[in-house]
């Protein structure tokens, strides 16, 4: 048998060949000085390419978040976030534990919240209410199926935020992704939000980090933050070289994922037991319903692993998750398609 093909998550790439050559000659400082002067190359291109004042680099995607989220609120202030959302579900409960935060779900939907839902969700002024001060989004929404969400969705929460003085946080983890299935630049899609995660350890392939994104005055603040939560990181221009590539080299591939993510999509969606909701495949994340495959995701999953394919199970309802990345060719998609066809026959 060929290798496995480890379909459980984007983040099992590894940094490419020029990644490594580039680590390993990075000009370096200390950067809790502000001193890394390849970390700052990567920040600066980041707030250029997503058209922001100032970047931070953080060890995570949710360490940014987390940082994000912290820098906005204050202990007992409230964030309004959609059900399903990463941070809400995934993140530990970090903004609660750490820094005291409320917060409040809407129902996510299909990855968008209803403005409606958001705007009837935000506090008056009431002396026994929580304060609200942040709506966070995600694009794309992972537990939606890597959904995208439009310029003109994200201009509809942030109308209804900003109208009501809240600040807007996208949790844009794979950000890109969106972008190139949508065939516009990434910065279009977060004109109106007042802070950004991006990571860059997912589909663009660096070993580690991740970016926030906002005004100057907002990421100097952001800063101290991170230096609290123990991310303030010394030589990290070792991590920021990779994070260069995975910015100017490693975008526009993106849309070799999520063509193969369709391909095997399709092919799944054919196999009797197995449902697939292809409108919700938009860039490189495939949900897979075995609801009437006719066993749990535990067994699906063992027995895909014993035919060479790795998905992820999160043991919650009836939903297996394949993604594809860096390194999953289309032969391996169509490999995938047959072992749950295989599968589902035995
Ligand atoms: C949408 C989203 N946000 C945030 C994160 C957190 O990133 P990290 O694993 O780097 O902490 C992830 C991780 O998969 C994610 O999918």
């Amino acid at each position: 048998m060929a290798g496995i093909i480890d379909l459980r998550s984007d983040t099992v790439t590894h940094p490419t060949p020029k990644m490594r050559e580039v680590m390993s000659r990075a000009e370096v400082g200390d950067d809790v000085y502000g001193e890394d002067p390849t970390v700052n190359r990567l920040q600066e291109l980041a707030a250029e390419m997503l058209g922001k004042e100032a970047a931070l680099f953080t060890a995570s995607g949710t360490m940014s978040n987390l940082v994000g989220v912290l820098t906005h609120c204050g202990r007992g202030d409230e964030m309004i976030v959609g059900d399903q959302a990463h941070v809400f579900v995934y993140e530990v409960g970090g903004s609660s534990a750490l820094g005291g935060v409320h917060v409040r779900t809407v129902p996510n939907r299909d990855g968008f919240p209803d403005p409606v839902e958001v705007e009837k969700a935000i506090r008056g002024q009431n002396v026994h209410f929580p304060r609200t001060r942040l709506v966070c989004l995600e694009n794309t929404h992972n537990r939606c199926g890597g959904v995208v969400l439009t310029p003109e969705q994200t201009e509809a929460i942030a109308a209804v935020t900003h109208r009501k003085g809240l600040r807007l946080h996208m949790d844009g983890a794979r950000l890109f992704n969106s972008a190139v299935a949508q065939g516009m630049p990434a910065r279009r899609l977060v004109e109106q939000c007042d802070s950004v995660n991006v990571c860059l350890s997912k589909g663009l392939c660096a070993p580690v980090g991740s970016l926030l994104l906002g005004t100057k005055e907002y990421i100097e603040e952001a800063r101290r933050w991170r230096k609290m939560v123990g991310g303030g990181m010394r030589q990290a221009g070792i991590l920021a070289a990779a994070g260069i590539v995975a910015l100017t080299e490693m975008v526009d591939r993106l849309a070799e994922d999520h063509t193969n993510a369709r391909t095997m999509a399709e092919g799944v969606a054919q196999i009797p037991g197995l449902r697939v909701d292809l409108s919700s495949v938009q860039t490189n994340i495939v949900m897979v319903d075995i609801e009437r495959a006719g066993m749990d995701g535990g067994v699906f999953t063992a027995r895909m692993k014993e035919s060479g394919v790795l998905v992820s199970y999160t043991g919650d309802g009836n939903r297996v998750r394949l993604v594809t990345h860096w390194g999953i060719e289309r032969g391996d998609a169509e490999r995938a398609v047959l072992a749950a066809r295989r599968v589902m026959s035995a």
